[in-house]
């Protein structure tokens, strides 16, 4: 069975379409010839725009040349309510410190720190959960958020302020719009776009809540009662080039883009990785045969023993990356495959075509965590597979959510057989790749 993907629109995309397509869903709104291109230039009044497939594009933009390639003002502009100056959304040397201070937090040996309270908070998850039918979505948010606050303030989501978080973003994201082009390119000023002050206003409250837990910290630091969390970590951790901490308002930005980046790419994942798994049910037995007996005993090292669930996974990050698309934005003249591209040109760096590309991997629209053990998909992995972005800008909590994501999975199909209800999910971008009205399973207890 071949997982869905949107129908795709007619191979032509004039001025006129983009214009249609500006407030449809961003994935719906892409051509069949995409899915082939290795590039695609668009041209409207406003911007030029090139949506780059071919592997040595995106090496150059990421990985060879990247402090030419910036992320855009707009993509801070838009997440700056939220975001502030964290990590995500900053360039060039204050962006270089942040991670200078962040890194040490996520790095390997750190990780298995952060390990018992991913496993708690998976052990809550199937607690929870009762057989029946499911929104699975759903499911995987709070599982999701219960991870990044056992991690990051060893509290779980069950804790006042945690919760006050998780319930005020779920407001913020009421009132954003499906990611669409307005979110992704740099229009006039004078377009309307939707939501703005509802937005701001959900903003604001997410952010107060997470003041108040990084304040709660940092008299705990200050008095020395502190747990060593990811939270406590990246407070104490000094600049080794410069000794500078973060302040608690320097926290605030970057606690919210970990909660933001890690809650919802990891539930984006695990709802569509368990959808994978319902509709397959040979894989899903596999999975089920490879779970370990003790789950409260788990160490981080075992989690080397379910190599398939790690299969499994990887396959649901190819046909299914939560961060659809990236923007990046030219700094000066620039030549892309004998074509010339002005400066403030958006280079759109698609892991949603990459992954599924007809020229990059052997049947690209199927399932098949087996591949990851055949050299044709190892060879088309290192060209073609970004679901963490790639080069110095790749995604600070790889390791961890791979870590995460294998783990849940795991411990779900462990405990309950999934199947799917309903009519298959149609994915759609919202801030991560989301089902358009969301994803139903049926669970019973195995
Ligand atoms: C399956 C889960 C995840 C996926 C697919 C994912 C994917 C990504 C991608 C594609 C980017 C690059 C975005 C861009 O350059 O425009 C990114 C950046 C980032 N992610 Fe993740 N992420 C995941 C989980 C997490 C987790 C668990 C954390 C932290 C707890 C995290 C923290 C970050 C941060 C801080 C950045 C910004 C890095 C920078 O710009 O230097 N992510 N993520």
């Amino acid at each position: 069975m071949i997982p869905p993907k949107p129908p795709s629109r007619p191979d032509h995309v004039g001025l006129l379409g983009y214009a249609r397509r500006f407030r449809a869903d961003i994935l719906s709104a892409q051509p069949a010839r995409l899915y082939r291109a290795w590039m695609a230039e668009f041209r409207t009044p406003f911007f030029r725009s090139y949506m780059m497939n071919d592997p040595e594009l995106l090496d150059l933009v990421l990985k060879t040349r990247p402090d030419d390639f910036p992320k855009s003002d707009r993509v801070r502009e838009g997440l700056a309510p939220l975001l502030g100056r964290s990590v995500f959304v900053t360039n060039g040397d204050e962006w270089k410190r942040q991670r200078r201070i962040i890194d040490p937090a996520f790095a390997g040996g750190r990780l298995r720190d952060a390990f018992p309270g991913m496993r708690d908070a998976a052990e809550a998850m199937v607690a929870r959960l009762d057989p029946g039918e499911h929104e699975i979505e759903e499911v995987a948010s709070y599982a999701a958020a219960d991870v990044i606050f056992r991690t990051l303030f060893s509290v779980p989501i069950t804790d006042a302020l945690a919760s006050q978080v998780f319930r005020e973003f779920r407001a913020y994201q009421r009132t954003q719009p499906l990611l669409n082009l307005a979110a992704l390119i740099p229009l006039p000023r004078w377009i309307p776009r939707p939501h703005r002050r509802a937005t701001r206003q959900a903003a604001r409250s997410i952010r107060d809540a997470l003041s108040a837990l990084v304040d709660r910290r940092a008299e705990e630091i200050a008095a020395g009662t502190a747990p060593d969390d990811l939270a406590t970590k990246i407070m104490t951790y000094p600049d080794p080039e410069t000794g500078h901490r973060f302040s608690p308002a320097e926290m605030v930005d970057q606690v919210a883009i970990f909660f933001l980046a890690g809650h919802e790419t990891s539930a984006s994942a695990l709802a569509w990785g368990l959808y994978l798994l319902a509709t397959h049910p040979g894989a899903q037995a596999r999975v089920a045969a490879e779970a370990p007996a003790d789950w409260p005993g788990l160490a981080f090292s075992d989690l080397s023993k379910l190599p398939f669930t790690r299969d499994v996974f990887r396959e649901t990050l190819r046909l299914y990356p939560p961060v659809p698309m990236m923007v990046r934005e030219t700094t000066g003249p620039e030549t892309f495959r004998g074509r010339a591209a002005p400066l403030g040109a958006q280079l759109v760096l698609s892991p949603w075509h990459l992954h599924r590309h007809e020229r990059l991997w052997e049947r690209p629209d199927h399932f098949d965590p087996d591949r990851w053990q055949g050299e044709a998909a190892k060879e088309s992995a290192r060209r073609a597979y970004m679901p963490f972005s790639a080069g110095p800008r790749v995604c600070t909590g790889a390791g961890f959510a791979m870590a995460e994501g294998v783990l849940l999975l795991a411990r779900l199909i462990a405990a309950f057989e999934v199947a799917p209800v309903g009519p298959p999910p149609v994915p759609v971008a919202h801030l991560t790749v989301r089902a358009k009205d969301g994803i139903r399973l049926r669970l019973t207890r195995r």
